[in-house]
C-alpha cells in the first residue's frame, strides 16, 4: 500500500507538500509507462462511482479513461441521473454507494456535500470540482508547470489573472503557496479569494519558502511570471445575469499578448484549465461577443493558439494526474 491508501482528495490543504508532489511524480511515472505501453493495472476489478451534478468533459472522460486503462470499471451517474440531494441525502447515497464501490468521485456546487459524502462513505471519495475546490486540476496544472519549466517547483512564478474567488483562484492560491511558489493573483480587489484564504496562503507560504502576491495590477502582477493562467468570468452554476457585470470588471484581465509580452520571459506558457472562451467556436460564445461587442472573453485566440500555450499538455495530465489520485489511495 502506498502513503495515501484510504485517503480521500478533497482539496489542497489537506495535503502536505511533499504528499502533493509525490501525487505529481506518481502521475509523471504513469504517464510514461503508459507513453511505453508499460503500464501496470494496480486496480483490477474494482469499481469507481462517478457523481456529476455539473456537467463535464475533461473530469469524466480523465476518470473513466483512468479507469479503463488501470483495469477498473466505472458508473457514471449523470447530473439528473441519480437521487442524490434530490430524493435522498447525500450521506444516505454515501452508505449506500460504500457498499457498491471502492471509491466515488463527486461534482457539485457544495463543497460540504463532497466532504459530506467522504464522511459516510467508508470508502476514498475524490473532489471533481466544486465551487471552492478543483484539486485534481491542481495535480494536472503542476505537473504540466514541471514539463515546461526546468527549474524546481519551488522556484516557480505564475501568476492567475481572472475572478479568483471560485474554485480556480482559491486552488491556485493555495497551491502555490503550499508548493513555495511564488504565486500572484491579478484581479480587481472584488474579485479576489475570500479573506480567510489568502491568510491560509500565506501561512503556507511562510512554511513553504513560498511568496504570495495579491495585486490589481496586471503589468506588476505578471512580471517574470513562468506561466500565466486564467480561467471563465463565470463559473458553472452562476447565472447568465453576471456576465455584465464580471465582462465589464475582468476585461482589462484578459490575457492577451501584451499580458504575456509584460512578463518580459520570452518562454512563457499560458494555462487554462478549459473549456475556453477564445474564439467564435461556440454558440455561447458567440452570443456574448455579439452582445458586449468583443470576439474573446478571458483570453484572446492568439494567445489561445501561440505557441505559449501548453492548455492540450494540461488537459492530458488531468488523464494521469487523476489516475495517480486512484492509484495512489486505491492500490
Ligand atoms: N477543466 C475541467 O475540469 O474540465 P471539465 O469541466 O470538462 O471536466
Ligand atoms: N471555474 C470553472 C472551472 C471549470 C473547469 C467552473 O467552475 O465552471
Amino acid at each position: 500500500p502506498t502513503a495515501l491508501a484510504g485517503r480521500h482528495f478533497l482539496k489542497e490543504l489537506d495535503f502536505t507538500e511533499e504528499e502533493f508532489l509525490g501525487l505529481v511524480e506518481l502521475a509523471a511515472g504513469l504517464k510514461a509507462a503508459k507513453r511505453a505501453g508499460a503500464e501496470t493495472r494496480y486496480l483490477q476489478g474494482r469499481n469507481i462511482a462517478l457523481i456529476f451534478e455539473k456537467t463535464s468533459t475533461r473530469t469524466r472522460c480523465a476518470f473513466e479513461v483512468a479507469a479503463a486503462d488501470q483495469g477498473a470499471s466505472t458508473t457514471y451517474l449523470d447530473p439528473s441521473g441519480s437521487q442524490i440531494g434530490h430524493k435522498e441525502s447525500v450521506k444516505d447515497t454515501a452508505r449506500v454507494l460504500g457498499r457498491m464501490f471502492d471509491a466515488i468521485e463527486y461534482r457539485g456546487d457544495s463543497q460540504a456535500a463532497v466532504e459530506e459524502l467522504a464522511a459516510h462513505a467508508g470508502v476514498p471519495v475524490y473532489n471533481g470540482l466544486t465551487d471552492d475546490w478543483h484539486p485534481t486540476q491542481m495535480l494536472a496544472d503542476v505537473l504540466t508547470m514541471t514539463e515546461h519549466c526546468a527549474r524546481p517547483v519551488g522556484e516557480i512564478a505564475f501568476a492567475y489573472l481572472g475572478d479568483a474567488r471560485f474554485n480556480m483562484g482559491n486552488s491556485y492560491l493555495i497551491t502555490g503557496a503550499l508548493l513555495g511558489m511564488d504565486v500572484r493573483i491579478v484581479a480587481p480587489k472584488a474579485y479576489w479569494p475570500a479573506d480567510g484564504i489568502v491568510e491560509r496562503a500565506r501561512e503556507l507560504a511562510g512554511r513553504n519558502g513560498g511568496r504570495v502576491t495579491l495585486t490589481e495590477q496586471v503589468d506588476e502582477g505578471v512580471e517574470g511570471a513562468d506561466f500565466v493562467a486564467t480561467d471563465v468570468w463565470v463559473s458553472m452554476g452562476e447565472p447568465k445575469e453576471v456576465w455584465a457585470e464580471r465582462i465589464a470588471a475582468l476585461v482589462p484581465y484578459a490575457v492577451t499578448m501584451d499580458v504575456l509580452r509584460a512578463t518580459g520571459n520570452p518562454d512563457v506558457k499560458f494555462l487554462h484549465c478549459l473549456p475556453a472562451f477564445h474564439d467564435l467556436g461556440t454558440r455561447v460564445g458567440r452570443e456574448l461577443y455579439e452582445a458586449h461587442g468583443l470576439d474573446s472573453l478571458e483570453v484572446t485566440d492568439e494567445v489561445f493558439e501561440s505557441a505559449h500555450s501548453v492548455v492540450f499538455d494540461q488537459a492530458e495530465n488531468r488523464l494521469h494526474t487523476i489516475k495517480a489520485v486512484m492509484v495512489a489511495t486505491l492500490a
